[in-house]
């Protein structure tokens, strides 16, 4: 950096990085650098995989994007910017460095070849449109489950149904978003931090809806130490798997639906969701967010992390399209232009902040 001197002329200064925050970067580069070579060779593998296996397969409409799709070099780069903003937020006092997903050698062997014994199929559903086999199955699959749940979301093998699933799941959605999908999450936790700063942690009363095997809870009960939290689902196996990965006694797991929320009216100060909205029917969403605007006391905060929607980042918007042709996702193009902040409006939500992250999209909404 270059300084004016009273003398005139300039002399030079450079920038000192303190060997502590030298080991913090190196340790978050490595360890999320490796994380993003992991998944993207698993996603390039995949794809050759259902390529080869595609020939054997009915054919299937290529998909059509209807608007821009960002080639590889500028998703790196959002990726990366992502990772920087996330370190920024370590540095400024958020969260800690994180630890995301880390697994023995074994268990990454394990999981990975599990991950490609899936992969033919999920490419035999995708060609032959099978993605009712949970809702048919009701010996196996319990038929109380609402009929919109009941579904191979993603053509993933037994839905969100099965101890297999659940110990998949964060796998595959980690290959979808080449090992960047903790940072994405981890979004959320700079408002709840914002909110924390103005309340005692320990008497915060907090709810995860629609938790998975813990995604969020885990890591903001890892970055609040006083919290408690509750982690709610409709999936026991997904629970179940989080109960084994949040073992503290700060946490408690719930089976309940997240339109018919088992919480008293104001009882609660905070209520994330990750990844749920697009999953859900038009109508579920509304009931969901009247839900959540029914429990948060006023004041509370309501904290949403899902997919980007239709001109958000205008760049993305043919990749979105995509991923419904792709994948089986049946809400999602109803989804992408849902307005939300009209939805939070009409429920006593008001939208404070919605900032893009990679491919999702963080919101903040405030109980009025
Ligand atoms: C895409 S996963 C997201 C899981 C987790 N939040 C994460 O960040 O990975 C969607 C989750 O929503 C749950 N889910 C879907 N509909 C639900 C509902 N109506 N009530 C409660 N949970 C629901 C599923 O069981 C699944 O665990």
């Amino acid at each position: 950096m270059a300084q004016e001197n009273p003398a005139g002329g300039f002399k030079s200064r450079k920038a000192v990085v303190s060997p502590g925050r030298l080991m913090r970067q190196t340790r978050y580069a490595l360890h999320q650098g490796s994380r993003l070579a992991l998944y993207t060779l698993h996603g390039q593998a995949m794809r050759r995989m259902t390529q080869r296996m595609e020939k054997d397969l009915p054919p299937v409409a290529p998909p059509v994007p209807s608007g821009p799709v960002p080639d590889q070099r500028r998703m790196l780069a959002d990726i990366i910017k992502l990772y920087a903003d996330d370190l920024a937020n370590v540095e400024a006092g958020h969260y800690p460095l994180p630890n995301d997903g880390r697994m023995s050698p074994r268990e990454l062997m394990r999981t990975s070849q599990t991950f490609f014994k899936d992969v033919p199929e999920v490419a035999r559903r995708r060609a032959t449109g099978a993605h009712q086999e949970v809702f048919e199955d009701e010996a196996q699959f319990s038929s109380a489950l609402p009929r919109y749940y009941r579904q191979n979301f993603h053509f993933q093998t037994d839905g969100w149904l099965s101890e297999d699933s659940a110990r998949l799941y964060d796998f595959q959605v980690d290959v979808l978003f080449s090992g960047a999908t903790a940072a994405m999450r981890r979004r959320a936790l700079v408002p709840f931090a914002d909110f924390l700063r103005k309340h005692d942690q320990r008497h915060v009363r907090y709810v995860d809806i629609a938790c998975g095997t813990s995604g969020l809870l885990g890591p903001a009960l890892t970055a609040f130490p006083r919290l408690s939290g509750v982690g709610l689902d409709l999936s026991e196996p997904y629970l179940n798997l989080a109960r084994t990965r949040v073992a503290t006694h700060r946490a408690s797991l719930t089976n309940a639906k997240a339109e018919a929320l088992p919480f008293a009216d104001s009882s609660l100060d905070v209520v994330s969701s990750v990844f749920l909205f697009h999953e859900l029917p038009p109508r579920i969403r509304k009931q969901v967010f009247s839900e959540v605007a029914r429990v948060l006391r006023p004041g509370g905060y309501f904290l949403f992390v899902d997919s980007l929607q239709t001109g958000d980042v205008p760049d993305y918007d043919g990749l979105l399209s995509l991923f419904p042709q792709l994948f089986h996702e049946p809400y999602y193009t109803s989804y992408l232009t849902e307005d939300f902040s009209a939805m939070g409006a009409e429920t006593g939500l008001q939208l404070k902040t919605v900032d893009p992250a990679f491919v999702s999209r963080i919101a903040t909404f405030e109980k009025i």
